[in-house]
């Protein structure tokens, strides 16, 4: 059984607990320790030891458990990964890696250095969207991709946007454009690799937020692709998210419009193949158990190297640069 703590215990840990929950019915894994420097995140623990420091937290828990899941604002991250690592815990770190790329090179860096296993909480690896479209990818069904679109928009208007005061702070979260658009920077290098270059629309919409909106075009050698993204959209009455890859001869969707889901693969005869999976698919249960049984095994994180998470945000990085020059093209 191993034994994980949190670092940081706010919003997003509602959506791992389910899955750590599973593990240890299964006799996986089990969350023993917390740490959020906010008593009032840490009254919903029912048993575990708890801290509101995370140096108490690292002392307290060094040699007990074997690794942390890292859910602390973006801002904290590296500084919180590295010192983890350092004292021995094995890491996963939510999304965005960090807000440079320099600092992700550094948390990549320290767990080479200290061989413990880093991930990032890139979810988005480990939709049932992505199991299917590294199926297509690998199999070609529809021969090469030629083109892909991604759409997230989460909605939140300037009334309902995110009310933790780090969030709509760009120095401390990256904007919109870092934290929310870099689910599908992530997704589009995991499927096709680095873009040759980027070039990117954006906004800032929402007063010291940094890129509230953005849209990118993808440049690769054989294909290109398009994301948009944002939380500052007024009302999103139709949908808020869409998956696509175009191939030669056929695509797959995925997208929600009026709350049903459109999950479907079409050939170049219109030929409609639905590719919901039987059961709804957890990504945050799959991402732990994922990230755990790689520790478990002493496998590297092949399926989301930390490697890979430090060059999204290079890539969200040019995007922005992009966006400062009014769409410029940025290579990579
Ligand atoms: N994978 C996803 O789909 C997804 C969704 C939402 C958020 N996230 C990411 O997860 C991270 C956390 O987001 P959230 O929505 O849970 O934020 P949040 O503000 O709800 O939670 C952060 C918690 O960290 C605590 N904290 C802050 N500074 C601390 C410190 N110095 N020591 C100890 N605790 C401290 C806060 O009290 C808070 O409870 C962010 O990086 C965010 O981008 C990922």
């Amino acid at each position: 059984m191993l034994k994980v703590g949190f670092i940081g215990f706010g919003s997003i840990t509602g959506a791992h607990l389910p899955g750590y929950q599973k593990l240890a019915r299964e006799g996986i894994a089990q969350v023993e320790a917390y740490c959020d420097q906010d008593p009032l995140m840490l009254e919903k623990v029912t048993e575990g030891r708890v801290y509101t420091a995370i140096d108490d937290f690292l002392e307290g828990e060094r040699g007990r458990l074997d690794a942390v899941d890292i859910c602390l604002p973006t801002y904290l991250h590296a500084d919180a990964a590295i010192r983890a690592l350092e004292a021995g815990f094995h890491v996963m770190v939510e999304k965005p890696m960090a807000l440079t790329y320099a600092d992700a090179q550094r948390m990549c860096e320290t767990a080479q250095k200290t061989g413990r296993t880093l991930m990032v909480a890139q979810c988005c690896r480990f939709s049932d969207f992505m199991t299917e479209a590294k199926k297509y990818m690998a199999r070609r069904p529809f021969g090469r991709p030629i083109t892909a679109s991604f759409k997230r928009d989460f909605g939140r208007s300037l009334a309902n946007r995110p009310t933790r005061g780090w969030f709509t702070q760009e120095a401390l979260s990256g904007g919109a454009i870092l934290d929310v658009h870099i689910h599908d920077a992530d997704v589009m290098q995991a499927l096709f690799g680095m873009p040759v270059s980027v070039s990117t629309g954006a906004m800032k919409v929402i007063p010291g937020d940094g890129y509230s909106l953005c849209a990118t075009n993808y440049y690769y050698p054989s294909m290109f692709a398009q994301c948009t993204g944002g939380w500052a959209i007024a009302n999103n009455s139709v949908y808020g998210r869409l998956s696509r890859i175009d191939f030669e001869y056929g695509h797959i969707i995925d997208t929600t419009v009026d709350g049903k889901r459109i999950f479907r693969a079409c050939d170049y005869k219109g030929h409609l193949t639905d590719l919901t999976p039987a059961e709804p698919v957890d990504m945050y249960e799959r991402e732990i158990r994922y990230f755990l049984g790689c520790v478990e095994r002493g496998e590297p994180v092949s399926e989301n190297p930390p490697e890979q998470s430090a060059q999204s945000i290079r890539i969200v990085r040019a995007e922005i640069e992009s966006a400062d020059n009014r769409g410029m093209c940025v290579t990579l």
